[in-house]
């Protein structure tokens, strides 16, 4: 029997930010659909921050709505305050994922205040999500910049524990450690991973990478060194954050799910199908720039599903 790793798809949140091409609601719904029937388990379907903020979003209830009929996937939505929680627990869906940076300085850049507010605002958000009757919400918090800021430079690896230490303890069920700008290496991810989840192992702890420097997969593999099993991805490697100088694409979803299945993880997916889904939404957003090697060069030959191994 081959172990489980989980690909959570960001691509319809993180990938499609700073595009410049705004994507109808039915085309972030077939992203969502073909994802789903490719496999993917998990899905970040959209983000509830203003329109004024990111424009790209001002459909996020409608996508939220019709993701949630869709079915065959967990739905979840990135919310940067509590505002956006109010919004997303109205729809009843499954999981919310909150972000706060562990940089000052992005934090501020991002969320217009500091880490300290945002992790007061988190506390309001497992109160109001406790409240709440009904099936119970997951909440997660990313925790950006866990790695390094393009606008600060270094961040202090104890910070970040102590900020995953606090968001356990008022109500985080799964803790998202993000490196925002690509800054992270192996030798830092499995440090950093082993404290995080040695000061919150009874929670899920999963990984956000992004490939700006060329170690996204490197990190992944010392990700599953200290136990993670969820990583985000994005297809075709589409992402970034617009509030983050230098930002670029989340690794790419079809390279990370061909990774883990040759490391042997059952990750549940179908390749052919997503790369031609890939073919897709490439097909959507001319102009944009698009990563990845398997869509390159093909599966080889001895591909098999760790599954079938
Ligand atoms: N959804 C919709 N509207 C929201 C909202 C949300 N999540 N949060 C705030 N608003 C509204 C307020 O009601 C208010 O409306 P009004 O002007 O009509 O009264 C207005 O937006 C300003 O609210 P305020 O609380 O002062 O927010 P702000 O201007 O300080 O911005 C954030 C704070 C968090 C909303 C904004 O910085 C943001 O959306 N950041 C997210 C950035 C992001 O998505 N980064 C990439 C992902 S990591
Ligand atoms: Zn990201």
């Amino acid at each position: 029997m081959s172990e489980t790793a989980h690909v959570r798809e960001v691509g319809p949140r993180d990938g499609i930010q700073m595009v410049k091409t705004m994507l109808t609601t039915e085309r972030k719904l077939a992203w969502c659909r073909g994802a789903a029937a490719a496999g993917i388990g998990e899905i970040e379907v959209t983000s509830f921050v203003p329109p004024k903020v990111i424009a790209q979003f001002a459909d996020a209830e409608e996508v939220a709505r019709g993701a949630l009929t869709i079915g065959g996937f967990r739905p979840s939505v990135l919310v940067p305050n509590l505002k956006g929680a109010e919004r997303a627990f109205a729809l009843g869906l499954p999981q919310v994922n909150y972000v706060l940076s562990a940089s000052e300085a992005h934090n501020l850049a991002n969320v217009r205040r500091g880490t300290e507010e945002s992790l007061v605002d988190f506390g309001r958000i497992a109160a109001l999500r406790d409240q709440r009757s009904g099936p119970r919400i997951a909440l997660a918090s990313g925790i950006a910049t866990a790695f390094g800021c393009t606008i600060s430079g270094a961040v202090d690896e104890g910070r970040v524990v102590e900020i995953a230490r606090r968001l356990v303890d008022m109500g985080a069920d799964e803790i998202i450690v993000a490196d925002t700008v690509g800054y992270g290496d192996p030798g830092q991810v499995r440090r950093l991973l082993k404290a995080v989840i040695a000061a919150v192992g009874r929670v899920r702890v999963s990984c956000h990478f992004h490939d700006t420097r060329g170690l996204g997969l490197a990190n992944v593999t010392a990700a599953l060194e200290t136990g993670v099993r969820t990583f985000d991805a994005s297809l075709a490697g589409l992402g970034g954050c617009p509030f983050a100088p230098g930002a670029t694409g989340n690794i790419d979803t079809e390279d990370t799910v061909f990774l883990l299945e040759q490391l042997g993880f059952d990750t549940g997916v179908d390749l052919d199908r997503l790369i031609a889904l890939r073919r897709e939404v490439e097909s959507w957003l001319p102009g944009e720039r698009f990563s990845g090697a398997i869509a390159r060069a093909g599966l080889p030959k001895t591909y098999r599903h760790a599954r079938a191994a």
